[in-house]
């Protein structure tokens, strides 16, 4: 932060396992919510703007079509130590199981994940009782710009 006097950061680092924020909850709330909160401290020193990406977690489900002003309730800790984050950024963007082409860390998506499978002729396991409205990784910045700026 120090060399790079940022304007905006973009706070996307977090402990993403789901089932590892289980077992290792302090680690989960160390980097998901005190790891925001000192990251948050660093940028409004510099006068720079936080944008924290956040998760569909930190709803529990139960309604679904989740707008921006409905409370959230998580129900495992990885969403709950999101939602702690959430109060240290100026901007927050809930986005959910993120999708796009292959990017050079080789990270594999879900989508990503499916194609590869079927393109080799195996048959996947999923679940069939879940609804999701996927990010497509080329439209996650109208999350923060607005969908009619279109820059
Ligand atoms: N992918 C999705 O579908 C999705 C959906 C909703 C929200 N999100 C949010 O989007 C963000 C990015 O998700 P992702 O899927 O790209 O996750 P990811 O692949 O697990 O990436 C998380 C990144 O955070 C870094 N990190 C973890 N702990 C750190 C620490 N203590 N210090 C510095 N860096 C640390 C990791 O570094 P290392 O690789 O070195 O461990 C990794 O590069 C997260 O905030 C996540 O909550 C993602």
């Amino acid at each position: 932060m120090d060399q790079a006097q940022p304007e905006i950061v973009f706070h996307t680092a977090a402990l993403t396992d789901v089932d590892r924020c289980e077992t290792e909850k302090d680690l989960a709330c160390c980097i998901n919510a005190r790891g925001t909160k000192v990251l948050a401290e660093a940028a409004r020193k510099m006068g720079a703007f936080l944008v924290y990406i956040s998760t569909d977690y930190v709803f529990d489900g139960k309604q679904g079509l989740y707008k921006e002003e409905d409370a959230p309730n998580p129900i495992n800790h990885y969403g709950h130590t999101k939602l702690l984050g959430e109060k240290y950024a100026d901007c927050v963007a809930r986005t959910c199981v993120i999708y796009g082409s292959k990017p050079a860390s080789g990270k594999i998506n879900f989508a990503l994940w499916i194609l590869e499978n079927l393109h080799k002729g195996e048959e996947i396991r999923i679940v069939t009782d879940q609804y999701v409205s996927p990010t497509l990784t080329l439209t996650l910045p109208s999350c923060f710009w607005g969908r009619e700026s279109g820059s």
